[in-house]
């Protein structure tokens, strides 16, 4: 009895230390498949290890590389570092690729305006990520503004090692209902799942076409009462049988350009009441009868987590509240050193590429008439 108790002890023992190897040495990713991996909480549940990705709900960053403090800088959406968003609950990041001089470069609206690096950087973190986070299904979507051939996006993934990470359909496109388990995504390895709006013809098989994946709702809306009808999708598609995703940030107006409405963020991002991302849920499950699958917000830690309960309110797991998210950055700080983009403030080239006229015509009008309005965001310009 005591001998057999022994055995067992050390029996356990040594599969301890034997999971507290493998990660290690069976990462990266694919090569995880040789081992038998049996997840047993996938992105912080267990009951999500049973869901299909097509039926899960996900926390997405607006412009998740577009970093700056809220408060003065136009051209951010976000003022938390990637690695916080990520360990903080995002679970898709998006971004804007731009062609720089043949290089692709994450930029708001134009590189001139804000530039948030080298993809290749920004992609190097979410690896980083990725590796320290083995039992995590995460997403991305490329906004491919300047239409850069999908093929050269691959030698990217590839040299920081994403390639291995990425899910790779049988067949595309897949309906809602076809996707795999998170469950089983995680014991393949393959956990990264990339979704770009434009170009993605699957020359690169894990760069999915988005819009024959997912709809959305209409961007840059500046009504709070957020409706969710079908605002953008594919004609190759009946959108009753993909994903879906909301475009959950509020914008203002200024100089005709739509900005992020940041004094309205609490309620925006709130889990329930009137303009609050709850709310826009509500709408849509009456309208379509099924929740989003993808949630993009604006400074995501505005609402102290709000956007994660309501997250898990949809995903019908329980919301953890002492679950650490980041504060927002304060008025004037500048955002964590962690962050691996350079933000800064606008300057007095940026704001002309918001609009048609030049800044410098437009300054002694525009602080005349708006100063007394905008004055602390104009401190920054
Ligand atoms: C998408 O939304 C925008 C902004 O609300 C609107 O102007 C446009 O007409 C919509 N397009 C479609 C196809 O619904
Ligand atoms: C949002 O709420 C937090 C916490 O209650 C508060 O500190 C912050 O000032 C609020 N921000 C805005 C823009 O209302």
């Amino acid at each position: 009895m005591r001998l057999s108790l022994t055995k067992q002890l050390l029996k356990s023992l040594s599969l301890v230390l034997l999971s507290a190897v493998l990660p290690a040495s069976a990462a990266p990713g694919r090569s995880a498949s040789n081992v038998e991996r049996r997840a047993t909480v996938c992105n912080g549940h267990a009951e999500l290890c049973e869901k299909s990705f097509g039926s899960v709900t996900f926390v997405g960053a607006h412009d998740s590389y577009a970093i700056g403090n809220s408060n003065g800088n136009f051209a951010v959406n976000q003022d938390q570092s990637i690695t916080t968003q990520l360990n903080d609950g995002v679970r898709m990041l998006q971004m804007q690729a731009h062609n720089q001089n043949g290089e692709i470069k994450l930029c708001h609206t134009d590189c001139s305006l804000y530039d948030g690096g080298t993809l290749h950087d920004y992609l190097a973190t979410v690896g980083d990520w990725l590796n320290a986070n083995p039992n995590e299904v995460l997403a991305l979507l490329i906004v491919n503004i300047d239409n850069v051939p999908v093929a050269q996006y691959d030698p990217i993934f590839k040299a920081v090692g994403l390639d291995v990470h990425s899910f790779v359909p049988s067949s595309v496109p897949i309906p809602a209902a076809s996707w795999p388990t998170l469950g089983s995504m995680i014991d393949s390895g393959q956990r990264l799942v990339t979704f770009m709006d434009n170009k993605a013809d699957g020359s690169v098989p894990y760069i999915l076409d988005e819009f024959t994946h997912i709809w959305e709702t209409a961007f840059d809306v500046t009504d709070p009462a957020f409706d969710c009808n079908i605002n953008r999708t594919s004609s190759n598609v009946d959108p009753a049988g993909t994903m879906y995703l909301i475009n959950h940030f509020l914008d203002k107006t200024v100089l005709g350009n739509p900005v992020p409405f940041v004094e309205k963020l609490n309620v925006t991002n709130a889990a329930s009441g009137d303009g609050s991302l709850g709310a826009q849920v509500d709408t849509c499950m009456a309208q379509h009868s099924k929740p989003p699958n993808f949630m993009l917000v604006d400074f995501y830690e505005f609402g102290g987590g709000s956007v994660f309960e309501v997250a898990a309110r949809i995903n019908n797991v329980q919301f953890d509240p002492s679950h650490p998210v980041a504060s927002p950055v304060p008025s004037g700080a500048s955002p964590s050193s962690t962050a691996q983009t350079t933000s800064r403030p606008l300057n007095s080239n940026a704001l002309s590429d918001f609009g048609v006229f030049s800044y410098k015509m437009v300054l002694p009008l525009f602080s005349a008439i708006t100063g007394a309005v905008l004055g602390p965001y104009l401190l920054f310009l």
